[in-house]
């Protein structure tokens, strides 16, 4: 097993953990473009327990992913102690990371998640039990800021994970009651980065290198984590890399070079579920998110809703190259003037 690379000196990137995103294909296209730590999509103990087909699709990941870890969720201690212990003998991830973000009805409703964020001692339970169940694996956690507005307590909970153990903590900087909307409180992330001595990984709407490395200038981070930005641009790893060694602002790949991870992934895809039509289907929400950054956007999003085949998402992509290219480079051309 690697070191895990948690130290604030080689500053890692995180692919964030995102259920129906962070797939085996995914996080490897994000590994090639630089991120440094990968985790699964969550699981919960009771999914660990059943051991079905989409249990074992969830854990799947190849050595080339490490280190890696493998995200659970749940409120019961004993399940996740057992759940986690398990995982560990199964699979052998680098780490284990405890949910204490998720903000999800499903997940809410049974304590799990951010839930737990306002029953600490609930979370101080699960937390050290999983910490003892699995040593010397480190196990890390995930956390929002706080409930709502009216419990932003995330100092208070870092504090408590540290004292069970925990080998990092990533922060969203967002409560449970701001779903996604409005902005990530980065004051807050930093105010725990500032208290805890265990590495504290930010989190929460970095999406340029420039702007990476103003959180990193600003605030005690350690790594920093990136969750939506990738799904439309996963080379951002590697331009936040470029930037934060060199000061130097990396251009977005050409778009035949766009195309080509696009395509990439919808092979890996296919190659995974092993039947091509669904697997395609599957991914047009994903192909949906490569085309935010995309001149053309909305006629591209038309033609994702109806393509099923590899050579669908080819032609589309020849079409739109054709179409866009002289139009690229004439606005390349104007700007250079
Ligand atoms: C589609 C989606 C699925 C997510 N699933 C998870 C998850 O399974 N576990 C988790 O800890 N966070 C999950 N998150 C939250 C992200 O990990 C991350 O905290 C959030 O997107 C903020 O980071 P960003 O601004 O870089 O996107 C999810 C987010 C999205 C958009």
């Amino acid at each position: 097993m690697p070191a895990l690379p948690f130290s604030r000196a080689t500053f890692p990137l995180y692919l964030a953990p995102m259920a129906g995103v962070t797939d085996k294909s995914f996080r490897q296209i994000c590994k090639n473009y630089g991120a440094d730590v990968l985790v699964t999509e969550f699981v919960s103990a009771e999914g660990v327990f059943r051991r079905n087909q989409r249990t074992r699709e969830y854990l799947d990941f190849d050595d080339i992913e490490r280190p890696i870890g493998v995200q659970l969720f749940g409120a019961d201690a004993a399940h996740m102690a057992e759940a986690a212990h398990q995982v560990v003998d199964w699979v052998a991830p680098d780490f284990i990371d405890l949910n204490f973000g998720c903000p999800v009805n499903k997940v809410v409703a049974k304590n799990g998640g951010s839930a737990l964020l306002k029953d600490c001692p609930t979370l101080t339970t699960v937390a050290e039990s999983v910490v003892q169940a699995v040593a010397p694996v480190p196990v890390t956690a995930k956390i929002r800021i706080g409930w709502d507005a009216d419990l932003i307590n995330a100092r208070h909970v870092a504090k408590i994970l540290e004292n069970c153990g925990i080998a990092a903590l990533a922060v969203h900087g967002r409560t449970r009651a701001q779903g996604y909307s409005g902005e990530a409180d980065w004051r807050v992330i930093g105010e725990v980065a500032q208290s805890v001595a265990v590495p504290v990984i930010g989190n929460g709407d970095l999406f340029s290198a420039e702007g990476v490395a103003r959180r990193r200038a600003d605030t005690k981070i350690s790594g920093a984590m990136i969750g939506r930005a990738a799904m439309s641009a996963p080379w951002v790893f590697g331009q936040i890399k470029h930037y934060l060694m060199t000061g130097e602002l990396l251009p977005p790949p050409v778009l035949a070079k766009r195309w080509n991870v696009i395509l990439d992934h919808c092979r890996a895809h296919v190659r995974e579920w092993g039947v091509e039509e669904p697997a395609i289907r599957s991914l047009r929400a994903r192909l949906m998110a490569y085309s935010k950054n995309l001149p053309e956007a909305k006629s591209l999003r038309d033609k994702f809703q109806h393509v099923s085949t590899i050579a669908g998402v080819e032609e589309i992509a020849h079409g739109h190259i054709a179409q866009s290219e002289p139009v690229a480079s004439q606005r390349m051309a104007l700007a250079a003037i």
